[in-house]
């Protein structure tokens, strides 16, 4: 996620640029730059920062770009450490054509060598920059025509605008899975990310959809396919006020995020499977594939919802892979004396990369000389900076303290793991394909639970009135047991214990009366009798119960009080579905408390301290 500005219109284009950024930092704030077309040379003037869109304002405020014409980023690093040479707007060799992405290009790497090939030099590590060359490559005189030739030659997600000096006054546009919208002012017309940038100039907006390019001057606009078949397109009058905006409509950044889970399990996946084939391509193991292959013992540490993350990849490892792997408290293993096997490895989970107890578990397995991977979202972050080798969540940035989205795709990236592990050891690749297929259907299935929220809300408001939960589950929902417990406490301040459904007899169900509810997360799984049991163990006992269950399982809905239904899936994935319904309880019951669900008390989002 990046978040992209373009101005093209009668007015002093840096100051409108920069407020549009300012607005979309949430998708992105790892550095940040900004392309101005000189009134009369017609050349770009370009500023560019390492860090949040307030280093680019100083140093604009010491020099402000003058033209009517432009495009800015803020950046989320995908492809490429958090640098100034990295930071968009990049431009091609001779500096004409600028330009500013967000997406992923996949086929970079063989544009890039052709490209070289052909005498062009590159001065980043980006993906995006292969799109100037290629732009200066195509132009024959108009930059439209320019950029559609270009976008034929790429594969993968864009959202672009860009500019230059051998056709000014204009921005290109253009989009493929990456949000992008036209905004109409007066005697002006801009691109963003999304609405928060534009609306302090004109609530009229066109969205643009895959496929579709845009070419914006300032008296007019012009929407076409690629083949430059004109679009006639609805306007649409954007109803939110500016905070609103920049939360995308949604009320909390916890509820947009939630939201996203659909959105972040594709990006999770895109350019990584080859479903028919049952594979899994992840470039950042390649390297160390050989070690990989020798390795006889996996150690998964994180802390809080990434260490439920990494309980879930145990399991995953273990079932598919065949490889013996535990998991510990980052903050455990730091401390602990544990023998180090020969070839072990020790996978890091954390979504900020910057977690102190990770850290310190990443170095020691370094210094015991173990190979240390790490599944990170924030790119350059220390963590993954510091890993032999890992995989990003590509998840975009979280800005809601509790870590709702980054699970998710943490699920989905600890699966991937697994399966290039299994490969590697002769997993059934039958079962491999079964689950890639069934991985492909989990956004769908994630967006029939997002539909059903307003159960939820009812189901917040009732529950709203006890002070006491437990939370079970067994296997693969055990961790979503305790996830959702976790998720309850910061959210709710309310009192949650997580447990293995097992467990229950041996102490917790002490605990239960008519005033102690109990969530069961009891998927259609090969563990799901024993669950019911519990049930009717509690039931017995007067405890009310939220079951969290497959749809159709008319049972589980008989022995519970209240239940929700998530879609039927492969039983390792159940958690992607079942984790949903309770980040969407904790929330409202948040909600309806009146708490400040984006940033609960006590916390911080990212934990630089033991
Ligand atoms: C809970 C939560 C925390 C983090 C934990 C690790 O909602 O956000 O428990 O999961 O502090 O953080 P990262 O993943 O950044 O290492």
């Amino acid at each position: 996620m990046c978040g992209i500005v373009g101005y093209a219109g009668k007015r002093e284009a840096a100051p409108i640029l920069l407020d549009g950024l300012k607005r979309l930092e949430y998708r992105g704030y790892d550095s940040a730059g900004i392309a101005v077309q000189d009134g009369s040379t017609h050349d770009a003037k370009v500023l560019r920062k390492v860090g949040r869109v307030a280093q680019l304002e100083d140093a604009l405020q010491r020099s402000m770009p003058q033209g009517i014409t432009g495009i800015s980023h803020t950046r989320w690093a995908t492809h490429g450490v958090p640098s100034v040479g990295n930071a968009h707007p990049h431009a091609d060799c001779t500096a004409a054509f600028h330009v500013v992405h967000n997406g992923i290009i996949e086929n970079y790497a063989t544009l890039r060598e052709e490209l070289k090939g052909r005498g062009h030099r590159f001065s980043s590590e980006t993906d995006t920059e292969v799109m100037a060359h290629l732009v200066e490559e195509c132009f024959r005189g108009t930059l439209e025509d320019a950029v559609a030739e270009a976008l034929r030659r790429l594969r993968g997600t864009w959202a672009f605008a860009v500019i230059s000096s051998r056709d000014p006054g204009k921005v290109v546009a253009a989009r493929n899975s990456s949000p992008l919208l036209l905004a109409i002012g007066d005697n002006e017309h801009f691109v963003a990310s999304d609405a928060s940038a534009v609306l302090s100039a004109t609530k009229k907006v066109v969205y643009l959809e895959d496929g579709e390019m845009a070419v914006l001057t300032y008296d007019g606009f012009r929407i076409s396919d690629v083949d430059d078949i004109e679009l006639r397109k609805r306007l649409v009058e954007i109803p939110w006020t500016l905070e609103e905006a920049e939360k995308g409509g949604h009320s909390h950044f916890m509820h947009k995020e939630i939201w996203e889970g659909p959105e972040v399990v594709h990006n999770a996946l895109r350019g990584r499977i080859r479903t028919k084939e049952g594979m899994v391509k992840l470039g950042g193991l390649e390297e160390v594939q050989e070690r990989l292959y020798r390795a006889e013992r996996l150690v998964l540490t994180g802390m809080g919802t990434a260490f439920h993350a990494a309980l879930l990849g145990e399991y995953f490892l273990e079932e598919l892979a065949g490889i013996p792997a535990e998991t510990e408290y980052a903050a455990e293993f730091r401390y602990k004396k544990t023998p180090v096997a020969r070839n072990s490895v020790l996978l890091a989970v954390s979504q900020s990369g910057e977690t102190a107890d990770t850290l310190a578990a990443l170095r020691k397995a370094r210094e015991q000389g173990m190979l240390a991977l790490g599944i990170v979202n924030v790119v350059g972050s220390t963590i993954a900076r510091e890993t032999d080798a890992g995989i990003y969540n590509h998840a975009g940035p979280e800005i809601g303290v509790a870590s709702t989205k980054a699970f998710l795709s943490q699920v989905v990236v600890l699966l991937l793991t697994s399966l290039f592990l299994g490969k590697q050891r002769g997993m059934d690749m039958g079962l491999a394909k079964e689950i890639l297929e069934e991985l492909e259907k989990i956004p769908e299935k994630m967006r029939k639970i997002l539909r059903q929220e307003d159960q939820i809300k009812e189901l917040a408001n009732h529950y709203a009135a006890f002070h006491d939960f437990l939370f079970i589950g067994r296997k693969f929902s055990a961790p979503v047991a305790l996830e959702g417990a976790l998720k309850l406490k910061e959210i709710s301040y309310l009192h949650a214990e997580g447990y293995n459904a097992a467990e229950m007899k041996h102490g917790p169900i002490a605990m239960i009366d008519e005033n102690f509810p109990t969530v069961a997360v009891v998927p259609d799984d090969m563990i799901r009798d024993k669950t019911l049991s519990n049930m009717e163990e509690i039931r017995a006992r007067q405890g009310p119960i939220l079951a969290i269950a497959t749809e159709g399982d008319r049972k589980v809905a008989e022995v519970a009080t209240d239940t929700f239904f998530v879609p039927k899936t492969h039983e390792m994935l159940t958690p992607l579905l079942t984790t949903v319904p309770l980040q969407l309880l904790s929330y409202h019951l948040g909600v309806s408390k009146g708490y400040d669900v984006d940033k609960p008390r006590n916390l911080a989002k990212s934990v630089t301290v033991e």
